[in-house]
């Protein structure tokens, strides 16, 4: 693997999820693999998960890592080309990003929507200029339209609590008082679909996202109809994701809020989210923290998600 930033980059699915379970028993099986190799995590964007897990991931493959929070410590950047630098940007990504190419083997990188431009956003800028300049492989730790390393982690976390072969996942929009972007929805429904799932997708109209993730999936309005017998609710916000209104909030009905009223009617099912997670604005106290929620597994396997990534990666860099 060269790259990773989507579902299609993983390989075999089914392979990658023996390698996860191989890792899951041992954790430092392939620590000679990344001895002597340098990860650089750059951050635009604040995180818990990702930050910890991706670099607990580096350690496990034997890896020096470094972490960069572009925005505590280094020049503000410029990410535009053709921008008369006279403003408080000092240094432009063009330059950057090379830069950072020099002292390290592989790149992870977080840069969520910024919701100035839907066509920058889904063109996913910021990482392909780090895929174009860094001369490293480059990994998506969230970008603007997509956070396959959740998503991964989620698929191995379902695959370990399924109790038939085909489940039924429902995809859940609920409300959240800021704008969210669409990429961990965004995600999850390609995932999904790519493992077989039955996939439904549930959201107030107008919340409709891009068909090139959710095309295999079943859009339901009715929420309740669309919980019916669901073995997995992943609940989430996302924002807009049409170009009329992209990145506004036009719904905060809580009535969509997961709560024992829904789960009610679903097959036992298991409830999960990427977290953060805002209580009784996406889901209730008592949904969040019943036997049958999965967040803190789902964390978890972000561990291993990360580590079957970077090792894929680490392979191709083999006699490099
Ligand atoms: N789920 C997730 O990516 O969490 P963080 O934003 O805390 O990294």
């Amino acid at each position: 693997m060269r790259h990773f930033t989507g579902v299609k980059d993983i390989g075999d699915l089914h392979q990658a999820l023996q390698e996860a379970l191989e890792i899951k028993k041992d954790r430092y099986k392939f620590v000679e693999l990344g001895r002597n190799r340098t990860l650089l995590m750059v951050f635009f964007n604040s995180s818990l998960r990702t930050r910890l897990s991706t670099q607990k991931a580096g350690l496990n493959l034997g890896m020096n890592v470094i972490v960069l929070d572009v925005n505590q410590g280094a020049w503000k950047l410029e990410t535009e080309r053709g921008v008369i630098m006279d403003g408080d940007k000092s240094e432009h990504l063009l330059e950057a990003v090379p830069v950072m190419g020099c002292y390290c083997d592989v790149i992870g990188v977080r840069s969520f929507a910024r919701f100035e431009s839907r066509k920058d956003d889904y063109e996913e800028k910021i990482l392909n200029q780090f895929i174009q300049y860094s001369g490293r492989p480059v990994f998506s730790m969230e970008a603007a339209t997509g956070h396959p390393l959740q998503s991964f982690a989620d698929w191995i976390t379902i695959e370990e609590h399924k109790t038939v072969e085909r489940p039924k996942v429902v995809l859940s929009w609920a409300p959240h008082p800021k704008a969210l972007p669409q990429a961990v929805p965004n995600s999850f429904a390609e995932w999904m679909v790519a493992a077989g799932y039955e996939v439904v997708i549930t959201h107030p109209e107008g919340y409709e996202l891009d068909s090139r993730f959710t095309k295999g999936a079943r859009i339901e309005y009715d929420q309740m109809k669309a919980f019916e017998g669901a073995h997995f609710i992943y609940a989430k916000n996302w924002s807009v994701a049409s170009p009329d209104n992209y990145g506004k909030v036009i719904s905060m009905d809580r009535g969509w809020t997961v709560s024992d009223r829904q789960m009610a009617v679903t097959d036992n099912a298991f409830f999960m989210h990427c977290l953060p997670v805002r209580r009784n604005m996406i889901v209730t106290d008592d949904v969040i923290e019943s036997p049958r929620s999965l967040v803190i597994p789902e964390a978890a396997n972000r561990e291993i998600s990360a580590t079957v990534v970077i090792k894929k990666i680490l392979e191709g860099l083999q006699g490099q």
